[in-house]
């Protein structure tokens, strides 16, 4: 029996988001790494932590402490969480540098596949007593030569204004604040939904510990997920940001970026609205 509860646990967040990362890794990429390679990764990646313990003279307790937070983080299911808060960046950056058009940044651990299909004028899946600013999020999606891709899919995914995730929340329901948003024939959208509020990591399992134990702060600034996919085109992963929001030049996870800054204004009504264009490359020049 599991008992009514206002928040989700980190073990809670932590096991659903290694749930929706297994099933997602029947449609994944498969690495097929050669052996020199994988030999030439793993001998820098122990030399780091070689390097770590002779520069900073670890002790056996401290080595043992290290063992003990590792397994803990595996058995609170937290290593997505982990990875994509401290690591995914770098790999981000990295496969960035050959990419033209919009900026990307991290997925995160809480993209969830196959969501509700909207058409190009839509508000997202929310609950009747949805809390936030009405947030409206218009654009356009085109080819790095200007063309409007029309038929394009904006796979958008956002936390409430509690920073809570349908999926990996157990009191927001499925499919909540997520949605496919396909567009018209001039490659427009406008998507009504609410600003989500900036998220924290959850501070009751061991990622939470091993943040406070550095002293460090656990938040993500309030940020919505969009991936945006068109046929023959390489689909682009990012995130868009609130300009003057907390956390914004702090991020733990590392992942802002100047250009996915927007600045939504008042329209009178209460409803905060922003444009935001996407430009796709061509999947031929990837
Ligand atoms: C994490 C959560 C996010 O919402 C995100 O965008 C990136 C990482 C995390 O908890 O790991
Ligand atoms: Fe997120």
């Amino acid at each position: 029996m599991t008992t009514m509860q206002e928040s989700p646990t980190a073990a809670d967040s932590g096991a659903n988001a290694s749930e929706a990362f297994k099933a997602a890794a029947s449609t994944r990429d498969v690495a097929d790494t050669p052996p020199q390679r994988v030999a030439a990764i793993v001998t820098s990646v122990l030399r780091g932590v070689h390097d770590a313990i002779a520069e900073h003279d670890v002790t056996y307790p401290e080595f043992q402490a290290a063992k003990a937070w590792l397994m803990a983080v595996g058995d609170g299911g937290e290593w997505p969480l982990f990875m994509d808060v401290f690591v995914e960046h770098a790999v981000e950056e990295q496969v960035a540098s050959s990419q033209q058009g919009t900026k990307g940044t991290i997925l995160g651990p809480y993209y969830l596949p196959d969501q509700v299909k909207l058409g190009s004028t839509c508000q997202l899946p929310r609950r009747d007593d949805e809390q936030g600013p009405p947030l409206v999020l218009s654009g356009q999606v085109r080819d790095i030569d200007g063309s409007p891709l029309g038929g394009a899919e904006v796979d958008l995914w956002h936390a409430d204004s509690d920073g809570y995730y349908s999926g990996f929340a157990p009191h927001v329901p499925n499919g909540n604040l997520r949605g496919v948003v396909v567009t018209d024939a001039e490659g427009r959208f406008e998507i009504n939904t609410i600003q989500p509020a900036p998220y924290q990591i959850p501070t009751d399992g061991p990622t939470g510990e091993m943040i406070e134990a550095a002293g460090w702060h656990p938040w993500r600034p309030a940020h919505l997920h969009i991936q945006v996919r068109a046929e023959g085109h390489r689909p682009i992963t990012t995130q868009l940001y609130f300009a003057r929001g907390d956390w914004l030049d702090s991020d733990v996870a590392e992942a802002t970026k100047p250009e996915l800054v927007i600045d939504p204004q008042d329209d009178g009504s209460g409803v905060r609205r922003s444009n935001y264009d996407f430009e796709l490359q061509p999947q031929s020049e990837a």
